[in-house]
């Protein structure tokens, strides 16, 4: 028996065993997510949004403390381990979506004067 998981936006898709942590289904499929932690629950940069009706084991104790406050969907992908099938968001790299933001603004503002 073996899990899915569908990361987007690149749609890239992995067969994993049940069990397996996002972050590791992630590695494996060769996509590089930033941690500082390795994985410890530490440092939040391996934040994933898994989408609804993802099929993950129950959330863990020092998950749900870490992920108090945080939208449902959040889950840390170095302690989320797959069931079945899952479907997982990785958020933008912060810088990056900060210069995408200056770039529309600069875009935005160009566009009025012409
Ligand atoms: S890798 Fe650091 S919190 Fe998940």
């Amino acid at each position: 028996m073996s899990a899915e998981v569908t990361f987007l936006p690149s749609g890239k898709t992995i067969k994993v065993r049940p069990g397996t942590t996002l972050l590791d289904a992630a590695r494996q499929a060769g996509i590089a997510v930033r941690t500082r932690c390795d994985g410890r629950a530490a440092c939040f940069m391996c934040k994933m949004e898994v989408k609804q009706g993802s099929e993950l084991m129950p959330i863990g104790d020092v998950e749900r403390r870490k992920l108090a406050g945080m939208d449902d969907g959040m889950r840390l992908s170095c302690q989320a381990r797959v069931k079945g099938k899952v479907q997982a968001e990785i958020p933008m790299d912060p810088l990056r979506a900060a210069v995408l933001r200056q770039l529309a603004r600069q875009t935005e503002e160009d566009d009025k004067l012409w």
